[in-house]
């Protein structure tokens, strides 16, 4: 049970100050029912809300896709940097979201924002085999000799990586797709072999690539049909 200006300043972008407002004007109805005090409380997942008149959609959880652009750090705050939570509309902005998994300062691409911490562990964790895949630009020739490295497990100092698939697309270009998220995994997969990673745009997780519409630094909420791919491991 939850106090329905917790509920309502959740659900929606009105404050709890805006939503105490609304209740002393009689604008709020649950249930059908005119609610009088803002200390009520009610299950959020089994009330029909109404305020002033129009009826809102309650949501258990929030799924963002973003196409993260260069410059902004995948954390919930930062002291000194722009993170990816400044691109998430206003209307979103009394969630509990967070990004799930982490693309350095300077990669773009696909990203996941949510508030579902089990949503995302699933598509994290390494056992569960999620693949990610990104498009790579190095400073040197992309080699057999990479790419033989990357499919046996390429060991870092923090131990030996999954078997990574590197697709060569180009003389400097190529595809990678990794089972696990480490630390600038592909950067320092590429240094072991004395490449540096020039660009890095992730364009799939699961199933899901990166939806055309989508431009640089823009967010959508992700459909049915995308969290399902999202999900699903090959
Ligand atoms: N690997 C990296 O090195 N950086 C990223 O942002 C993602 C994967």
């Amino acid at each position: 049970m939850e106090r329905i200006d917790k509920i309502i300043s959740k659900q929606t972008y009105y404050t709890r100050k805006e939503t105490k407002k609304l209740i002393s004007q009689g604008m709020v109805y649950v249930n059908g029912e005119q609610v009088k005090k803002t200390e009520n409380k009610y299950d959020e997942n089994n009330i029909s809300l109404k305020i002033n008149g129009k009826e809102i959609e309650i949501r258990k959880h929030i799924y963002l896709l973003l196409n993260k652009p260069k410059g902004y750090v995948s954390s919930t705050e930062d002291k000194s940097q722009k993170t990816v939570l400044d691109l998430v509309p206003e209307e979103y902005k009394n969630r509990n979201l967070f990004p799930a998994g982490r693309l350095d300062k300077d990669t773009t691409g696909l990203m996941l924002i949510t508030d579902d911490g089990e949503f995302a562990h699933n598509i994290l964790s390494p056992r569960k085999h999620v693949k990610k895949e990104y498009e790579v630009t190095l400073d040197i020739p992309v080699t057999l000799d990479i790419v033989e490295g990357f499919k046996q497990g390429v060991k870092l100092n923090d131990g030996e990586c999954k078997s990574a698939e590197l697709e060569i697309t180009g003389k400097y270009t190529a595809k990678v797709t990794i089972t696990e998220g480490r630390y600038h995994q592909i950067k320092r997969m590429f240094g072991c072999y004395g490449a540096k990673v020039i660009e890095l745009n992730r364009i799939c997780m699961g199933n899901l690539y990166l939806p055309k519409e989508l431009k640089l630094g823009e967010i959508k909420e992700a459909t049915e049909m995308e969290l399902q791919k999202i999900q699903e491991r090959s």
